[in-house]
């Protein structure tokens, strides 16, 4: 492949939070931006002062924003717009440069619902979601919108409740497996990641009736959950299925190209070898 060099009309994009040195985002996106031949560089950017990054942004033009912990929430006051499902879930991950304004968006239940998308039908379906996080808030959203019916399990059963609250679901603590009647499991708590990686977020009894289930966690990319799933006979959907696709959906909201999916899949299992 030729060499490429940024030059003075590269488009600046990046990620901001706090720690980013592990983010997997660059290697996908600098991947997507060199595939697609955009003369573009996205690079991490570890911030604290978040109000002054937000006016770098805009002072220097950079093109668009990946967001993550802890200013997904943070962010929203110091945009200019929100886009309404990212509203609702109350979280921003994607920052658009729109020339004069800077628009928030949420791409973490769209990664979410095509991964999901990809193996089963969802609209009817009813999910278990364990965990009330923010990831869990932008799963079950995303989930509500496509017509699945939610249940909330949590450890602490008042966070369930408020996201219940914004997606019409139902809710409880970790128990009572027995009366949640769902096709599709959703792990979204960090149990099961290394090295505590023989830990399983439900009772491994339980996992023959569903159809699918998904796990967050991507360290290992085979969890506990989804090895315990494959045998009780479900299809599977590994941590870096969400994060791919969720990547995707900012290339192509930032790009309105679409986004090479190969080389930025390449890119992600790359960062893992
Ligand atoms: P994220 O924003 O990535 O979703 P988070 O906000 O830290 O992450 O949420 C993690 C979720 O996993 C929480 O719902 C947490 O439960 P609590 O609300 O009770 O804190 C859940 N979680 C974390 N560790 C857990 C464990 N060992 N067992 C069960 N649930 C756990």
């Amino acid at each position: 492949m030729a060499s490429w060099l940024p030059d003075t009309s590269t488009s600046l994009y990046g990620i901001i939070g706090h720690p980013v040195s592990h983010s997997l985002s660059p290697a996908m996106h600098n991947a997507a931006f060199r595939a697609s031949g955009t003369n573009a560089i996205y690079l991490a950017f570890d911030v604290t002062y978040l109000k002054g990054a937000i006016s770098g942004v805009k002072a220097l033009g950079l093109k668009g924003l990946s967001v993550t912990i802890p200013h997904k929430e943070a962010i929203i006051p110091l945009l200019d717009e929100i886009d309404p499902v990212a509203g609702r879930i109350g979280a921003v991950n994607t920052v658009i440069n729109k020339g004069e304004r800077l628009a928030g968006a949420n791409t973490d239940w769209i990664g979410a619902t095509k991964a999901l998308e990809e193996t089963i039908e969802l609209a009817g379906k009813k999910a278990l979601v364990i965990g009330a996080g923010g990831s869990a808030r932008a799963i079950c959203v995303g989930l509500a919108d496509k017509g699945v019916k939610v249940h909330i399990a949590n450890r602490t059963p008042e966070k369930a409740r408020r996201i219940a609250e914004i997606c019409d679901a139902t809710w409880s603590g970790l128990e009572g497996w027995e009366d949640i009647d769902a096709s599709i499991l959703i792990n979204t708590t960090p149990v099961g990641m290394a090295p505590n990686d023989k830990e399983l977020p439900v009772p491994a009894n339980i996992l023959p009736r569903f159809e699918c289930v998904m796990d967050i966690v991507y360290s290992p990319l085979e969890t506990a959950l989804l090895r315990e799933a494959a045998k009780a006979g479900c299809r599977t959907i590994n941590g870096l299925r969400m994060l791919l696709l969720q990547a995707v959906a900012q290339f192509e909201l930032w790009t309105w190209q679409p986004a090479p999916v190969a080389a930025m899949e390449k890119a992600l299992r790359g960062t893992r070898t």
